[in-house]
């Protein structure tokens, strides 16, 4: 990472990719301009096959642009090499697969990612999936808040309250640009009860933990 906290995460100028040769050449991201600023939490929408699973495996640097510049940190992403590319990977970039959506979340640390991650996926499992999406948009949220930088993509228009701007493509380009305001996002949060209600049974889970440990203590104190 650059020490100029003013440099993009990420700033694509004319971001190009193409599948198949000749006939059946077809242009997935066609000329694509984008910045984004560290700490921003991006929501990615559009139809089926318009490109945000391509657009989110260049930027995870799971796959590479035919043309164009991709600028990771300030750094354009071509000049390194694929071993840098997974070490970037694993320092900088965290990754989660939902419903075969993939959400990369930028200079995230991954053993403190990870853990949260696998915690909202034990909740998924004991909640309804509209609520699940939820809990997992409330750690990613978490994560956010330490300053990390989110890019999701979803196709459920009530998990863009958590963004703090909405990107929505279209066949292979980016069709609106829309920054939430402050205020909208304040009275999204607030409507919010799920922030609560799903921190709470995490609490009582570890309530009995607390048990084993006293008797621990009475042990030593016994002898
Ligand atoms: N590996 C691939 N080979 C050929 N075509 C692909 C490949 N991956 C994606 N595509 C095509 O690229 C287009 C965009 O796909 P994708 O990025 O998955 O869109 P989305 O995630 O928005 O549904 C689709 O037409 C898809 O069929
Ligand atoms: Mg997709």
């Amino acid at each position: 990472m650059t020490a100029d906290p003013t440099t993009p995460t990420i700033a694509l100028h004319g971001l190009t990719k193409r599948y198949g040769v000749g006939d059946a050449e077809h242009t997935v991201l066609d000329n694509i301009d984008l910045t984004i600023e560290k700490g921003e939490f991006i929501a990615i929408m559009g139809p089926s096959g318009c490109g945000k699973t391509t657009l989110l495996n260049i930027l995870g640097l799971l796959d590479r642009a035919d043309e164009g510049i991709y600028k990771l940190d300030g750094k354009s992403v071509k000049s390194l090499s694929g071993g840098r590319h997974s070490r970037i990977r694993s320092e900088q970039i965290g990754f989660v697969f939902q419903n075969f959506n993939l959400i990369p979340r930028m200079n995230v640390i991954e053993n403190v990612a990870l853990p949260l991650t696998y915690s909202g996926y034990r909740h998924t499992k004991r909640l309804q999936l509209a609520r699940a999406s939820h809990v997992i948009m409330e750690e990613l949220s978490d994560i956010h808040k330490r300053g990390n930088t989110i890019i999701m993509v979803t196709h459920n228009p009530s998990l863009t309250t958590y963004a703090s701007r909405v990107i929505t493509m279209n066949d292979g380009r980016i069709d609106t640009d829309t920054k939430v305001p402050r205020e909208a996002k304040k009275i999204a949060d607030d409507k919010r009860p799920l922030s609560a209600s799903t921190k709470k049974p995490a609490k009582k889970a570890k309530k009995p933990k607390k048990a084993p440990k006293k008797k621990t203590a009475k042990k030593s104190e016994d002898k």
